[in-house]
């Protein structure tokens, strides 16, 4: 059913549960606090978690802990997140979007790092959640979310994955095609609280795997090919599924903020000629971190002013705004700590050889992504020579890092990748039969392991 009623269900309204007056200091302002402290290079970038530092014995801490000792205590590879940061950064976007929005929703894109962990850490922070499969939601249940406080997303929802969602009764189905608007009003059994993901026709400047706004693209309706108003005829026969606002996703590590003002201006066009008025706008995610010292993404603030003020300017005060960041909330909370296997000299490359690689971190591979790291032992001894950092996989593409600056490097050595919070346990693998890092949570120098490591015979578990 086409129209923007009222909602019927009760609103928790988001963020309520966070004291903002009890506010910590947000991650950026405590990262310039310890910027002061020249000598030690970690506290000085964005690109490490801001609850980490170089401690009197001279190692690399997450979170109070010390990660030469706790390498010897879970072993490595292991993804290792400074859990302040993750909350801090919850409170920040709550608090943002609050100030410049008033009546707004954050969600967490549970893509970026799902595991009941987190799932658990952000609802207990008041934020929503934005799932993406049935997975993710039966994660997101089982961490215990509030149905009505959970979006499915997906392009192509399989009918489990709809009654999964419909019997749980989450609170909004995002919907990305006309054969789906088909599939969940013929399997509903009373109204269904839905959005339709528009496909603005904006190209933000990121790489193209991760760029989701432009025509073409196989998220959405598209607004240039008349998808989008056709989607609005069909939902006028379809009695199950009440159209309570749009949605748009452009992309992700975005720096640049006009392109999110492009998108929200194009979906509010589009309101307007077809006269709806809606309840709800979900403007994504996206908000770029940084993976190098010298990266310098808008911050949370500026991010939330100009989406918050893009929705006024293309809608009026009506809708409530609803934001998935996925990245940005536990990119930069999250470092890897590898053991150095082997060293070698390889033509005019000097090969170190980690315990891990693709199988933990795909990123690269797929998109190119740089990183950088350093010895979790002496983090602020001066580079002697670049390495190219590889991992231990049967590919020649398998490097984490181009020309990593480090000191003299030997085997036996911990090597710490930063900023592998987002999307790096999210798209691990077992390539080679290698089992998958366990992921630990750091906090006042105590540290828990929330997800155990894979052992060799996990790998043939669900073999016949
Ligand atoms: N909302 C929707 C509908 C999305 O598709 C995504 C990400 C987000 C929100 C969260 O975006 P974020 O705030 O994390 O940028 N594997 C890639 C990223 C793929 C992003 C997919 N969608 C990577 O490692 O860079």
């Amino acid at each position: 059913m086409r129209g923007f009623s009222p909602k019927t269900q009760g609103f928790v309204s988001p963020g309520t549960p966070v004291a903002v007056t009890m506010l910590l200091m947000p991650a950026k302002a405590e990262k310039a606090e310890k910027a002061k402290a020249p000598s030690d290079p970690v506290a000085a970038s964005p690109a490490w978690p801001a609850d980490s530092r170089i401690n009197d014995r001279g190692h690399l801490e997450v979170g109070g802990c010390d990660l030469v000792e706790l390498a010897s205590e879970v072993g490595t590879p292991a993804y290792v997140y400074a859990e302040k940061d993750m909350r801090d950064r919850a409170r920040e976007y709550l608090e943002a979007f609050q100030r410049h929005g008033g009546d707004t929703e954050v969600l967490f894109a549970s893509k970026s790092f799902p595991c009941l962990a987190s799932y658990r850490l952000f609802r207990e922070e008041g934020l929503s959640v934005d799932v993406a499969s049935g997975g993710e939601l039966s994660m997101a249940l089982e961490a215990g979310f509030d149905p009505s406080r959970i979006h499915m997303h997906g392009n192509n929802k399989s009918a489990d994955e709809v009654r999964l969602a419909l019997e749980s009764g989450v609170g909004y189905i995002v919907c990305d095609s006309a054969d789906e608007l088909r599939l969940i009003d013929g399997l509903a059994e009373r109204p269904q609280d839905v959005l339709i993901r528009v496909t603005p026709g904006i190209d933000p400047d990121t790489h193209q795997y991760i760029s989701t706004g432009g025509s073409g693209s196989k998220f959405g309706f598209d607004l240039a090919t008349g998808e989008a108003a056709r989607a609005l005829e069909l939902l006028d026969g379809c009695a199950n599924l009440n159209l309570v606002g749009l949605h748009a996703h452009i992309g992700s590590q975005l720096f640049d903020l006009d392109s999110y003002e492009s998108a929200i201006a194009a979906l509010g066009e589009f309101s307007r000629e077809h006269s709806l008025q809606p309840e709800i706008v979900n403007v994504g995610g996206g908000l770029a971190i940084a993976y190098l010292d010298e990266q310098n993404p808008p911050s949370v603030d500026e991010y939330a002013a100009l989406k918050c003020a893009a929705v006024r300017k293309a809608f009026g005060d009506a809708p409530r705004i609803a934001v998935e960041p996925g990245r940005s909330l536990v990119g930069s909370a999250g470092v890897t700590i590898y053991r150095v296997g082997t060293t070698k000299q390889a033509g005019d490359r000097r090969i170190v050889a980690v315990d891990g690689g693709m199988s933990d971190n795909l990123r690269p591979m797929l998109y190119d992504a740089r990183y950088q790291a350093v010895l979790a032992d002496r983090p602020d001894a001066g580079a002697s020579e670049e390495v190219t950092v590889v991992g231990k996989h049967c590919e020649s593409g398998d490097v984490l890092i181009e020309a990593a600056p480090l000191p003299e490097v030997a085997p036996g050595d911990l090597l710490v990748v930063a900023a592998t919070g987002a999307y790096g346990h999210a798209m691990a693998n077992n390539y080679n039969g290698v089992p998958r890092p366990p992921v630990v949570f750091c906090s006042g120098g105590e540290a828990r392991v929330v997800v155990r490591r894979e052992t060799w015979q996990d790998l043939s578990g669900r073999d016949a």
